[in-house]
């Protein structure tokens, strides 16, 4: 199957160029190549399910979203839509609290919904293209959320991603999607399927605008307490690595906060008290922040400087708000 999206296209202005073949296993997506002032994307992606995807990109989208930058997300996966469901709770628990939390510009894309498999790709395919047009050139970076599983969408999602994002579970049930493994000695034998797939929608990518995608494996729900499994699963990664041309790091520890965090649409980033939480933050809220924040410090997404600025002085503003006014402040009004 041919699938190659570059992430600079303007649906509107390059509408011309687009040459769409949804016929038989073919498709061809030809569109204006490398213009600056595009959105960064962030793809969060890996065939294996319950992963941490959905949590990660929250955990993303408010990362950026906090730092300043402006930020759409995308949900491709229309029959779960945890990710939809996530960032609506965030936005009414503001909503009914009154606090201020940043909720990102979001858009789930519908299934298509008839007999016919290629009507419903080519429906699934314009709202994803109307999607990404309406954002791509107003935002800093649009986070996607892809389904655990291989679908037409999620292929495109992984051949449009500046950065991949995919977590995995550390455990060699997890690994399986990426690569095999000798049972004598661990060592890796070959490459899987999820893997060979981001290998060609990598490598499209780079033929069709020059673009390389930053693929990072985040190991996500590590364990707290050190073990075989863990060194096994870090040996594989190190050595996958290198085959497949992608950056191992350490994601989140298995935490409970993790898990209680979606019916409010929180995340360890949030200010973390008894109003948000219904309860005291823990030590486990704390480290899980540090955690977020040192994944994102990995991540090494290309922040927007004047995004940064605009974080700080909302950060004054905040901290001004609480304050009494002082004579200079109305004499200097
Ligand atoms: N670090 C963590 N510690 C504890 N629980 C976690 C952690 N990360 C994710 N979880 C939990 O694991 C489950 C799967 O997470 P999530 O839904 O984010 O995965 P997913 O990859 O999006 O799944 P799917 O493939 O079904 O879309 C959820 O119950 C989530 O709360
Ligand atoms: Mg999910």
């Amino acid at each position: 199957m041919i699938c190659a999206l570059p992430r600079a296209f303007n649906l509107t202005a390059d509408a011309r160029d687009l040459k769409i073949n949804l016929g038989g296993d073919a498709m061809l997506l030809q569109t204006s190549q490398g213009q600056s002032g595009t959105a960064h994307v962030v793809v969060l992606g890996n065939e294996k399910g319950g992963s941490g995807k959905s949590t990660t990109a929250l955990h993303v989208a408010v990362a950026l979203l906090k730092a300043g930058q402006r930020v759409a997300t995308i949900d491709l996966d229309s029959r779960q839509q945890s990710f939809t469901r996530y960032i609506n709770n965030r936005r009414d628990w503001a909503r009914r609290t009154g606090l201020d939390l940043e909720v990102p510009v979001h858009r789930c894309i519908s299934l298509g919904e008839t007999m016919q498999i290629a009507d419903n790709e080519s429906s699934e395919l314009e709202h994803f293209l109307a999607a990404v047009s309406a954002v791509e050139r107003t935002f800093d970076f649009i986070v996607v959320d892809t389904p655990g599983s291989d679908s037409y969408l999620m292929r495109l999602a992984h051949s449009m991603a500046d950065t991949l994002v995919t977590p995995i579970n550390d455990s060699f049930l997890d690994f399986d999607v990426l690569g095999t493994v000798d049972a004598a000695n661990y060592s890796v034998t070959g490459e899987s399927h999820y893997a060979v797939m981001v290998r060609d929608a990598r490598r499209k990518r780079r033929q069709l605008d020059g673009a390389s995608t930053d693929w990072i494996v985040v190991r996500n729900r590590l364990s707290m307490l050190g073990s075989r499994n863990k060194q096994l699963v870090a040996d594989g990664l190190k050595e996958l690595s290198l085959r497949l041309g992608f950056r191992s790091i350490d994601g989140f520890a298995e935490r409970v906060v993790y898990r209680e965090f979606f019916p409010r649409g929180l995340t360890a980033l949030d200010d973390l008290n008894e109003e948000t939480l219904g309860t005291r933050p823990s030590m486990g809220h704390v480290t899980a922040r540090e955690e977020v924040m040192g994944l994102l410090r990995q991540l090494k997404l290309p922040l927007d400087e004047r995004g940064r600025r605009r974080a700080a002085s909302r950060a004054e503003w905040f901290a001004q708000v609480d304050k009494p006014l002082e004579v200079h402040d109305i004499l200097e009004a």
